[in-house]
């Protein structure tokens, strides 16, 4: 389990759904959350591997539930299960995404990949948004509802557009969200990592290396390279009460790239 300083639980007793949890980010926050004291139900499509996560986080903590958010039957169903199982739903964490196997620049665009990127990324945070604000609405729930953007959802990038479309799509989303679901105490952020070593990218480890090299270079901060926990850290400071007072806003958690004028070419380039 996760490392946490001796400080209070953040998230104690919080319900919470993570979507992509079986690996990477989601794995990371999965982790984190049941270390800060909430209940995790980790909705993806390895079941393998979401079965093994759950497991060693410990049952009394941590489900896997079988769900393609491409399906919008699936996605009411692990809210369901959720809201069965535990009462209600206070977290849900939007941050199943693909990467399209080819680069994808305008000229060359295959829509059968973008059709299929778009289906996860932005379609599927779109209903996982959507049934989770009903569920946390019909029960009067002050809930938190966190998507993982980009880097990229903010610059556009050389290749990867259909990636870059969706990462806008889900800045918008979150922005649009915020403002709808104010009014019923719901607050609606998202986390924007630049690149991080996950099997996202399907990289090779040589070239997974070189690429965070060449993050690192071109970040503020110098010799640190990011990490999953890291984004897990900022994922947990939006679902805790720490950030109360914080909605509708996109956290950037990569160094500073994003600031940076010359950073314009990278940004979609592994994320
Ligand atoms: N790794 C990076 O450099 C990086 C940078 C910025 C943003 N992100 C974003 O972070 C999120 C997590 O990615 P990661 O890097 O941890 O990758 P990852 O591949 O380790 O994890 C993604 C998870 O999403 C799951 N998933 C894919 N399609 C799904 C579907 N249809 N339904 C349910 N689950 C599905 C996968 O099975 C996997 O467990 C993604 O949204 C990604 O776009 C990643």
């Amino acid at each position: 389990m996760a490392e946490v300083n001796k400080q209070p639980l953040k998230l104690a007793g919080k319900i919470s759904i993570i979507t992509g949890g079986a690996s990477g980010i989601g794995e990371a926050t999965a982790r984190f959350f049941a270390t800060h004291g909430a209940f995790v139900v980790i909705a993806d499509i390895q079941d393998e591997e979401g079965h093994q996560v759950a497991t060693s986080i410990g049952s009394n903590r941590c489900t896997y539930f079988h769900c393609d958010v491409t399906d919008e039957r699936q996605v009411i169903s692990v809210v369901d299960f959720t809201v069965e199982t535990y009462g209600h739903l206070d977290i849900m964490f939007s941050n199943a995404g693909i990467v399209s196997t080819s680069v994808q620049t305008v000229l060359d665009l295959d829509l059968t990949q973008f059709d299929a990127l778009m289906a996860v990324n932005a379609r599927g945070s779109a209903a996982c948004v959507k049934h989770a604000a009903r569920a946390m609405v019909e029960r009067r729930v002050r809930g938190c509802i966190i998507c993982t953007a980009s880097v990229a959802g903010s610059r556009g990038g050389s290749v990867r557009t259909d990636y870059v479309m969706a990462k806008h799509a889900v800045v918008g989303l979150v922005r649009s969200a915020s403002k709808q679901l104010g009014v019923h105490g719901i607050r609606v952020n998202c986390v924007s990592p630049s690149a991080v070593a996950t099997p996202l990218s399907k990289r090779s480890p040589e070239r997974a290396r070189k690429t965070m090299k060449l993050y690192e270079r071109l970040s503020s901060l110098k010799g640190v390279e990011l990490g999953v926990a890291d984004v897990a850290e900022a994922v947990v400071f939006l679902a805790s009460d720490g950030s109360s007072f914080i909605t509708g806003h996109d956290l950037a958690v990569d160094g500073g790239l994003t600031k940076l004028p010359d950073a314009d070419d990278l940004v979609a380039y592994n994320s």
